[in-house]
């Protein structure tokens, strides 16, 4: 079916073409507006904006839908690895078997940080936000590797996503240890992705951690549903940044410092300390979700609504199960699992909640997972950033690859004071 646009503006009527994306997404191309009425369209926080065509990750919020590549969050969850999933996210398509060992081989290869980078972390005092030193250390690793600014070839674009995906890991295990004041670990060549991070985070130099099965898989899974999002907040400001042709290193700790905030990537947090806070203060759930309705405070119910998601966001009902599976076989009894359960179902059967489409999103469950391996609370939000990077690295690949990429400028109605004149100090 084709569609049409007609807007009439001062008496005159303009059409503009329409753009329908593979799942019938209809979007009205608007780029010629202000060159031809001289209107712009005004949209705060985007809610309203599609900023780019993109062909990873597709979402429908309504029936709480979420495919990489097409393929159901559901059968990745189920079936694939991380490092699987992440080959998919950027290349568009699952690997054959020699292209997966070979990923994985340069993974192996570029775990180590250079001896002098493993310096830098000691220019950090020991409580530093991890966020912090991840985003800074992902800049300082592209000092390394200084050929790895300028990407010309699939040969040097693939050693790069495989340094930075694996050097994340390794970066953010010795931000840990830091923090706590233990010697840094040496990467493992003969575990998998996820084994070697959590033998980084745990082995001390008279025990060697041994991850089971099942935390490795929790780990895994948890990276999966974390790999892409579309247009969110952290993967705009990398395409935002991509945008000016700046390298693949540089873009992706810019999307660090977005998914920092509590908003985004640091809800996991948020999460974790709102239960807490029941669970200490004795408070009922009830009570607390009365105070969130109340809104005389900014108090809000974290890791309830999405901008996208209007259903169940479709990554939570894959981590609450999860959650549940993993508790049992750790024999974890974590209380903070009860007052989640008892606040779903509170806000579930609200008026309040079902009114506004407020759903449990992602990270309602996934503080719960990573707290029953051992991740501590303010390391959540790099686990985050750690199982984003391959949403972030295919979107920077998708504008690198576009031979019509334009740097992102958008524009804005100005509010403030016309035409004012400067006033000498001694006149003010
Ligand atoms: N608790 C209570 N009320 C809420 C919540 C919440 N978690 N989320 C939204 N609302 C209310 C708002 O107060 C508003 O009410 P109103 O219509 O009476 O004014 C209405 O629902 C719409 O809210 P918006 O802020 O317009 O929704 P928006 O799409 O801008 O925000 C967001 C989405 C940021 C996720 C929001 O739901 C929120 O703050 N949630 C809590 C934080 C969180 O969990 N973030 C993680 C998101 S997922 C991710 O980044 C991986």
């Amino acid at each position: 079916m084709s569609h049409t646009c007609r807007i009439e503006l001062d008496g005159q009527s303009h059409e503009f073409p329409t753009v329908e994306g593979t799942e019938n997404e209809l979007a009205v191309d608007i780029s010629t507006l202000r060159d031809r009425t001289g209107y712009i369209t005004l949209d705060d926080g985007y809610g309203n904006t599609g900023s780019c065509t993109s062909a990873i990750t597709y979402i429908d919020g309504d029936k709480g839908i979420l495919r990489y590549r097409g393929i159901p969050i559901e059968q990745l969850a189920e079936h694939s690895t991380f490092v699987e999933t992440a080959w998919l996210v950027i290349w568009g398509r699952l690997p054959t078997q020699a292209e997966l060992d070979h990923f994985s081989h340069l993974l192996t290869q570029h775990e180590m940080m250079h001896e002098s980078l493993r310096n830098h972390f000691q220019g950090f005092p020991p409580n530093a936000n991890p966020m912090a030193i991840l985003s800074a250390m992902i800049n300082a690793v592209s000092c390394y590797d200084p050929e790895m600014m300028q990407i010309e070839d699939e040969f040097t674009l693939e050693s790069a996503a495989a340094r930075l995906i694996s050097k994340v890991r390794t970066i953010a295990a010795a931000s840990y240890k830091m923090s706590v004041g233990q010697p840094m670990d040496y990467p493992h060549p003969e575990y998998h992705y996820c084994e070697n991070f959590l033998h980084m985070m745990f082995s001390i130099p008279y025990r060697e951690y041994v991850p089971t099965p099942e935390v490795a898989r929790a780990l895994n899974l948890f990276l999966i549903l974390h790999a892409d999002h579309e247009q969110n907040c952290s993967t705009s400001t990398v395409r935002m940044v991509a945008s000016s042709q700046a390298n693949m290193f540089a873009s992706c700790a810019a999307g660090v410092c977005a998914l920092w905030g509590p908003l985004h990537g640091g809800a996991n947090v948020a999460v974790i300390e709102m239960l807490e806070f029941i669970r200490q203060s004795g408070m009922k759930v009830s009570e607390y979700v009365e105070r969130v309705k109340m809104k005389d405070t900014k108090l809000r119910l974290m890791g309830f609504g999405h901008r996208v998601y209007k259903n169940f966001d479709p990554r939570s009902k894959i981590l609450k199960v999860a959650a549940d599976k993993m508790l049992a076989k750790l024999s974890v009894n974590d209380p903070l699992l009860d007052i989640a359960l008892q606040m779903e179902d509170a806000a579930l059967n609200d008026p309040y909640f079902i009114e506004r489409k407020l759903y449990p999103n992602v990270d309602f469950y996934s503080g719960i997972i990573l707290r029953a391996m051992g991740i501590p609370v303010n390391m959540f939000t790099v686990m985050f950033a750690m199982g984003r990077l391959p949403g972030w690295i295919a979107n920077w690949k998708e504008i690198h690859d576009n031979p019509k990429s334009r740097i992102y400028r958008p524009r804005q109605i100005y509010t403030g004071r016309t035409l004012q004149n400067y006033v000498p100090m001694d006149q003010r």
